[in-house]
């Protein structure tokens, strides 16, 4: 049988990871400043997360939703405790799509409406309705097409308020990621969200933030929100909650109340992901891994900055984008092949880095070396 041809891949085929570096099936070592597409928070097979996960898996790896799991509230409370948002409730499911497609569901319910505000250049998913609030017609089948999206200009406070003054009290909700990703890492400012804020309890709409890459600590607080000092009704979250092991969720804000039969998943919130997310909490807060990335995120910026030929240079903490100069258009490609160093893009000439969010300073340098090598050669 062939696999489903939907991916173009790179010629590496990767069986080993430790920390911030993988290897390769002939045993060549590879810096991960991409963190496997920003899932890897605590860095690869961490000794912590491994063990917790084996011990699991010795004792049960699943039973149903229909049972007491406790492990679910011990997450829970692990991840009121670190994210700060005691008050929320947990939902659990198992990837990105799923979790916003049950906050832009949980927002109807709530409100009783059907219109939701996406932003240009969003990403929220390839499932039905995160996939119709993504502004990419290439992935949107004809059978997820609705007139219930509307998309507006990021960071645009004025169109929302036009918006909202012509469509407020048929909006059940506004769903924002707080740093664009896959649009190709864009800051919402504070203003933005402050007004999405102030909009969403103006008319009783429902705030979404997408925390689905910018979260879980990459911009140096747990959400990227917080930098904005807001609260969000819902955050979506999967990628780097389980540091690779499929787990997502929403956070639901304590006036959002729930019915049985509501929301529900059969592999949702399982004991192995539950223990699996547990770990990356405990290590998160042993190892004060959001400080770390506060810092080291400056360090990478003041760096790139340094080299002096990269463009727009943007983003916060460890999930930092810039755009490459036509004279090294293939750095990308180059950094790989040539320099054994994995970097994640965004069309057409962006980027992205998303490591693990304990990477260290050394790391970074081998990095930059590395743009400097080619900074040498695109000058020769
Ligand atoms: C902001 C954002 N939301 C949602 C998703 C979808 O996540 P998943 O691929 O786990 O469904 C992604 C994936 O890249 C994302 O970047």
């Amino acid at each position: 049988m062939q696999l489903f041809d939907v991916y173009p891949l790179n010629d590496v085929t990767i069986v080993k990871g430790r920390g911030s570096y993988v290897w390769d099936d002939k045993d060549r070592k590879y810096l991960d400043m991409y963190g496997g597409h920003a899932v890897i928070s605590i860095g690869h097979t961490h000794p912590h997360y491994v063990q917790r996960i084996k011990d699991q898996l010795d004792k049960i790896g699943f039973y149903s939703n229909s049972i007491k799991i406790p492990i679910q509230q011990q997450l829970a409370d692990k991840l009121g405790q670190v994210s700060g948002k005691n008050d929320y409730q947990l939902f659990l499911c198992n990837s990105g799509a799923e979790a916003n497609e049950n906050a832009l569901k949980l927002a109807s319910f709530h409100t009783g409406r059907k219109k939701v505000v996406a932003f240009q250049k969003s990403f929220h998913g390839r499932t039905s309705l995160a996939v119709a609030a993504t502004d990419n017609p290439g992935i949107v089948a004809p059978v997820n097409e609705t007139d219930n999206i509307s998309f507006l200009p990021f960071n645009n406070v004025e169109t929302l308020e036009k918006y909202f003054a012509e469509n407020g009290k048929e909006t059940a909700a506004v769903i924002v990621e707080g740093i664009q990703g896959v649009g190709g890492i864009n800051v919402a400012t504070d203003e933005f969200l402050q007004a999405i804020r102030s909009l969403c309890d103006e008319y009783g709409a429902v705030y979404i933030a997408d925390g689905v890459q910018c979260g879980y600590g990459r911009s140096g607080k747990f959400f990227s929100h917080d930098h904005a000092g807001v609260q969000a009704d819902i955050y979506s979250m999967a990628k780097g909650m389980g540091n690779g092991f499929p787990v997502g969720g929403i956070l639901i804000a304590p006036n959002i109340k729930p019915k049985h039969g509501m929301l529900g998943t059969t592999f949702g919130g399982n004991h192995l992901a539950c223990a699996a997310a547990l770990a990356v909490l405990e290590v998160m807060e042993q190892d004060n891994l959001m400080q770390h990335v506060a810092e080291t995120g400056a360090y990478l910026v003041a760096q790139l900055k340094d080299l002096g030929c990269l463009q727009n240079i943007r983003g916060r903490g460890l999930m930092i984008g810039f755009d490459v100069p036509e004279e090294m258009k293939t750095l990308k490609k180059d950094l790989l092949s040539k320099h054994f160093v994995f970097t994640g893009e965004a069309k057409p000439n962006v980027i992205r880095l998303l490591p693990a969010l304990n990477i260290r300073k050394e790391d970074i340098d081998v990095f930059i070396n590395a743009v400097k090598s080619e900074m040498a050669v695109a000058a020769s």
